[in-house]
């Protein structure tokens, strides 16, 4: 008989930083298509990340694996699953955890496409999160002060949703997102306690006109609007009626046209149906600046489509100072097209996207990138997420001025809110400024 030892075995401290498995599910986002879920163990730690998923996606992001079968409509993602198991697993099982470059460079190889969609932006990113977060873990760290190159230095200003368009929302007017930034508010908490406050009086006044103030998929309310102006003055009302003021000092407006995905390419003509209205650049241009004289908007969000950079030269040079011009179609968080915008002064602010990139440090590299050029950074949430909130400590770690993850409604949404609180009371941080206020 074999005589057996009751102590486990004591792992070989050399091997406990060492990643030891991954796996990895298909598993279900807030619009309940599937998405990728990855977990990375090492002997002292584990982390789990859950891809996010768009529905205005940019042409030029990292591409998501669908496996286009009869399952879930296409959409189901047991490609990816498969080749987290069998291509990627392999080449990051035995790499110290913290090497998160030499992983990600690792992961791109294995895929061997810019774009990563031979194995999938959505296997490749659900690594590479994982990876992050099963460092931290091994390390006994948060993931912000694992993940962040210096000393934390504040909170991300929230820019919350408050009435949603677009496709999004499934009817109503063209423009995506229409929100609002609490400019005046100093700390975190004051800001949500102002959006909060707004949020209640909009979702009031919609009930009160006989409406049913249901959400969007990003939690901002859609009812019925004639025209884009319409938002605004809803919005503007109920900024009033919470007792602040519409103002680029107080309570101001930011809007995610979307553009790309009202424009016709072939007409090269902007289609604002609601508005009733066919416009070329040059007066979609004139009817965007004609929105940011009559209102306090400090940020525009794609207001041209994804490869309009004359059309975004000509805007930059026109717009006030006080209005940041924030790609997220046009720069789809990717360096090259950053320093294209960098060279030809075609944005002041991006929008920082993980799966656009489709890994962690190609996503930190966009935002440094950034930051060196004097351009804001936003960190953002996609349409389609899980209760995943790497993104609220990565926003803190590398300083990103803004955070984008929708409404204060839906706990999808809310997980991210949720963790900057956790952070906040942890950190005592005040709000990050924001540059072009
Ligand atoms: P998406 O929307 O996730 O559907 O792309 C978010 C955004 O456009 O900012
Ligand atoms: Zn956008």
């Amino acid at each position: 008989m074999r005589l057996r030892s009751f102590n486990p075995p004591c792992p070989d401290p050399t091997l406990v930083t060492e990643i030891a498995a991954v796996d990895a599910w298909e598993v279900l986002d807030s619009r309940g298509n599937p998405t990728v879920r990855a977990t990375v163990d090492t002997a002292a730690g584990s982390g789990t990340f859950t891809v996010p998923a768009g529905a205005s996606t940019g042409s030029h992001e990292a591409v998501e694996l669908r496996d286009g079968d009869d399952r879930f409509g296409g959409m189901g993602v047991r490609g990816a699953v498969r080749a987290v198991r069998e291509e990627l697993a392999p080449v990051v099982v035995g790499h110290e955890v913290t090497e998160q470059a030499t992983i990600d460079d690792a992961l791109v190889a294995a895929d061997g496409t810019d774009s990563l969609s031979a194995l999938g932006a959505n296997a490749v990113l659900a690594v590479s999160g994982a990876v992050a977060r099963a460092a931290a873990a091994t390390n006994g760290e948060p993931l912000y002060d694992y993940l962040s190159p210096g000393e934390p230095g504040g909170i991300p200003r929230p820019t919350v949703n408050i009435v949603s368009g677009g496709l999004h929302a499934h009817g109503g007017v063209e423009l995506q997102d229409f929100l609002i930034v609490p400019m005046g508010a100093e700390t975190y908490s004051e800001a949500i306690e102002v959006v909060w406050a707004v949020r209640k009086a909009v979702e009031s006044r919609i009930a009160d006109a006989g409406v049913r103030p249901l959400v969007a998929d990003e939690g901002g309310f859609s009812p019925p609007m004639e025209g884009v102006v319409d938002a605004f003055e809803l919005i503007s009302a109920g900024i009033a009626d919470a007792g602040f003021e519409p103002s680029v000092d107080d309570v101001a407006f930011a809007v995610d046209v979307a553009a790309t995905h009202f424009y016709d390419p072939d007409a090269e003509r902007y289609e604002l149906e609601t508005e009733g209205v066919s416009l070329d650049r040059d007066g979609m241009i004139t009817q965007l600046l004609e929105w940011t004289e009559t209102y306090p908007i400090v940020s525009l969000e794609d207001p041209l489509y994804e490869d309009d950079w004359e059309g975004y030269r000509r805007l930059a040079a026109r717009l006030d100072d006080r209005v940041q011009l924030l790609g997220d179609d046009l720069l789809v968080t990717d360096r090259e097209r950053i320093d294209r915008a960098i060279a030809d002064s075609a944005a002041t602010a991006v929008l920082v996207k993980m799966n656009q990139a489709g890994t962690l440090t190609r996503t930190t590299d966009v935002i440094e990138r950034a930051h060196d050029a004097g351009l804001t950074a936003v960190v953002s949430a996609r349409s389609g997420e899980t209760c995943d909130s790497t993104m609220a400590d990565l926003a803190v770690a590398y300083g990103a001025e803004q955070l984008k993850v929708g409404s204060l409604a839906r706990s999808e949404r809310l997980a991210k809110y949720n963790r900057l609180f956790e952070i906040e009371a942890e950190l005592e941080l005040p709000l990050v400024a924001v540059a072009n206020a």
